[in-house]
């Protein structure tokens, strides 16, 4: 299972590069926002900047909803580095733009997605990656996990090679049960990678074996 990072921050992004187990980041306008990265410029810029620090896919997103606007936009997004990936709303106008970028070879990430019948356009479309929201989708009293679990099975019915991205990840126990699932790749908070580290019997067994060392010496 890969481990992406969902956040435009450069500090957050280094840590979990830093920790050795991250294999991507995502991104979408509001973390951008968040990080008060506007203009077209800037945001380009910071583009590249998250690039350098990691070592795998980075999702950017286009904000065009036409489709002239989304392979335009889409193009310059792809031409930024080659570790980009054109992160391309559910929309019909995106299913066409998935299609022509997928004939060229630019990699993109289908977004905003809530249902089976959804993914399995994206797949057609062939994107690389499909994102569906689960922390939105628990949020409106939806199972969330379940909707990976129907993606799963269609895809492996028909062999797509598109890639699962469990997306709007929240907390560890999303992590560990979409690896269940098998999710191919989760993209969450840092919360929810470092969060596995932890155990209380982990705490307890090396305070343990320190102090007996301890008194050893
Ligand atoms: C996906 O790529 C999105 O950036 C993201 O996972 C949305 O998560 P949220 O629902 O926590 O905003």
């Amino acid at each position: 299972m890969k481990f992406f990072i969902d956040t435009a921050n450069l500090d957050q992004i280094r840590e979990a590069q830093e920790l050795g187990v991250l294999d991507g980041v995502t991104t979408n306008p509001s973390l951008m926002a968040k990080e008060g990265i506007t203009g077209k410029d800037n945001i380009f810029k910071h583009y590249k900047k998250i690039c350098e620090i990691v070592d795998g896919d980075v999702s950017a997103e286009v904000i065009a909803t036409d489709l002239e606007g989304i392979i335009r936009e889409g193009e310059e997004l792809a031409e930024l580095h080659e570790q980009i990936i054109v992160k391309v709303p559910m929309i019909k106008e995106g299913i066409k733009a998935i299609k022509y970028f997928s004939d060229k070879g630019i990699k993109t990430n289908c977004t905003l997605v809530f249902s089976p019948g959804q993914a399995l356009l994206a797949a057609k479309a062939g994107a690389t990656y499909v994102s569906p929201f689960i922390g939105r989708l628990d949020d409106i009293s939806t199972d969330g996990l379940n909707l990976i679990s129907e993606i799963r099975l269609i895809y492996d019915n028909y062999g797509f090679e598109t890639e699962i991205l469990a997306a709007s990840v929240r907390h560890t126990m999303h992590v560990i049960d979409c690896a269940k699932i098998g999710a191919d790749v989760m993209t969450g908070p840092l919360s929810s990678i470092t969060g596995l580290l932890n155990h209380p019997l982990t705490d307890i067994g090396l305070e343990k074996f320190l102090a007996d060392h301890n008194k050893g010496n």
